[in-house]
């Protein structure tokens, strides 16, 4: 048995190894470098194999939201894990699934039509897909079957499934998948533009899907509160579900527990994931109104909403989750990630007026900017967000030599670290981020 891993591995570093057996998520791997031999983290810190540390200003794909290895977290999921792994979630149920989603609904936004009822899943894109096929579905129930189509937003970005990249802007991750998706109306993330689409569009529409506040893997977009509000009210109106993705945003990000809260607004259907356990265990969650949970409700069980995943509402995730909640909470993070983002922007402060820098902005704990448009003369997108250029990769690499994780989005710099970060690593961060104009602009 000992040839299995270790015993055969000698003296090939871990990359070594890793490069002979794995195959890593949005990585090319005929070109990146080697991947970070990361050995540890706590706090805000990755500890290397090599004994360097390294500030996580990514919050490991926006996902770590107290910190690293937060000894709440770990006490609890040790405490699910002694008491039950996992039962079945169709026909069965669980204190800490209970318990989780009491507290969601709790805290979920308020809005005119209340969330009542939460669908757990596993990732942000299963969040997604969930929402979707409820909203389809829904009208579909009703003898409504004309309305099939999704109103969504240009730059938009759901995740990676089938459904989720056909409600994403296929410029510039799908691109290669287009023949598969299937159709939407798209329009630009403007509140005249939307209404414009609405009316056209709107005996078709099976729901209209959005991020609010910030498009993150578009580049950390940003739009004003009154988008969300103009969604909100020709949605009502019109009887069509809308759809906040705060995957991403959710749980403090954006400087609000949810983005949604800003514009006074609350969806008829809610995606969260990544901050929901703060990176410590893989869990989604869809919030929905009584009235599309009231569609499904039938004598008949072919009505059911023909969804599930293996670890639906994984009681150690649900824990974790509930624990983070708490957290969140105690230690108010919506307000603790809004001081760390102002620190880090007051850190770029130097660049404001420099012509090799774009857009500094900034939303809660998320702070941006883009590299000049020159800067991307060469990287083959008519946008200028050139994600696939090879600088992305050249960029991170220096960051990392200046100790900051950071993960460029082509052109796009952007910061949202844990709510743990200290003044000293914000002004690290910034240091960072600030270095990086003048590697791209020597
Ligand atoms: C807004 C948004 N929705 C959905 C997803 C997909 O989440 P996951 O990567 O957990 O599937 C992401 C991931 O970045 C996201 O930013």
């Amino acid at each position: 048995m000992s040839g299995a891993g270790g015993g055969r591995s000698g003296a090939r570093s871990l990359s070594q190894r890793d490069a002979a057996c794995l195959w890593h998520p949005y990585t090319q791997h005929g070109s990146d470098g080697a991947p970070l031999e990361v050995a540890a983290a706590r706090g805000a810190t990755l500890t290397l194999a090599d004994g360097r540390e390294v500030i996580d200003a990514i919050s490991a794909w926006w996902t770590c939201l107290h910190g690293h290895g937060e000894p709440r977290l770990i006490e609890a999921a040790e405490r699910q894990a002694r008491r039950l792994d996992h039962v079945a979630f169709a026909g069965a149920t669980h204190e800490p699934a209970v318990a989780l989603a009491e507290a969601l609904l709790q805290v979920a936004p308020r809005g005119a039509t209340p969330l009542a009822r939460v669908f757990f899943s596993d990732d942000g894109s299963t969040a997604v897909e969930v929402a979707l096929k409820i909203a389809f579905h829904f009208h579909a129930q009703r003898g409504a079957t004309r309305r099939r189509k999704f109103l969504v937003f240009e730059g938009g970005y759901h995740g990676d499934t089938v459904g989720a990249m056909s409600v994403g802007d296929p410029d510039p991750y799908f691109a290669a998948f287009a023949p598969l998706l299937f159709e939407v109306v798209r329009v630009p993330v403007d509140a005249a533009a939307f209404e414009a689409a609405f009316d056209a569009a709107e005996p078709e529409l099976a729901a209209v899907l959005i991020e609010p506040l910030v498009q993150g893997a578009a580049g950390m977009r940003m739009h004003a509160p009154d988008l969300l509000q103009a969604i909100d009210r020709r949605c009502r109106a019109a009887g069509v579900p809308w759809i906040a993705d705060e995957v991403f945003t959710g749980f403090g990000r954006t400087g609000t527990l949810f983005a949604c809260q800003q514009a006074g607004v609350a969806p008829d259907l809610l995606c969260l994931a990544k901050g929901l356990t703060s990176a410590m265990f893989p869990l989604a969650a869809t919030l929905a109104t009584e009235e599309l949970f009231e569609a499904f409700r039938a004598p008949e069980r072919r009505r059911m909403l023909a969804h599930g995943h293996s670890l639906t509402a994984q009681p150690i995730g649900c824990a974790v989750a509930l624990e983070s909640l708490r957290l969140s909470q105690e230690r108010d993070v919506a307000a603790r990630l809004a001081r760390i983002g102002a620190r880090i922007e007051a850190g770029l402060a130097p660049l404001v007026g420099d012509p090799r820098v774009v857009g500094l902005r900034r939303r809660g704990g998320i702070v941006a900017f883009d590299l000049a448009p020159q800067a991307s003369a060469t990287s083959g997108s008519a946008s200028g967000a050139g994600y696939f250029t090879a600088r992305a990769p050249r960029l991170r690499a220096a960051a990392i030599e200046r100790g900051v994780l950071l993960r460029p989005l082509g052109d796009v710099i952007y910061a949202c670290p844990p709510a743990c970060t200290t003044d000293a690593e914000c002004d690290a961060i910034a240091a960072a981020m600030r270095s990086l104009v003048e590697v791209t602009f020597p």
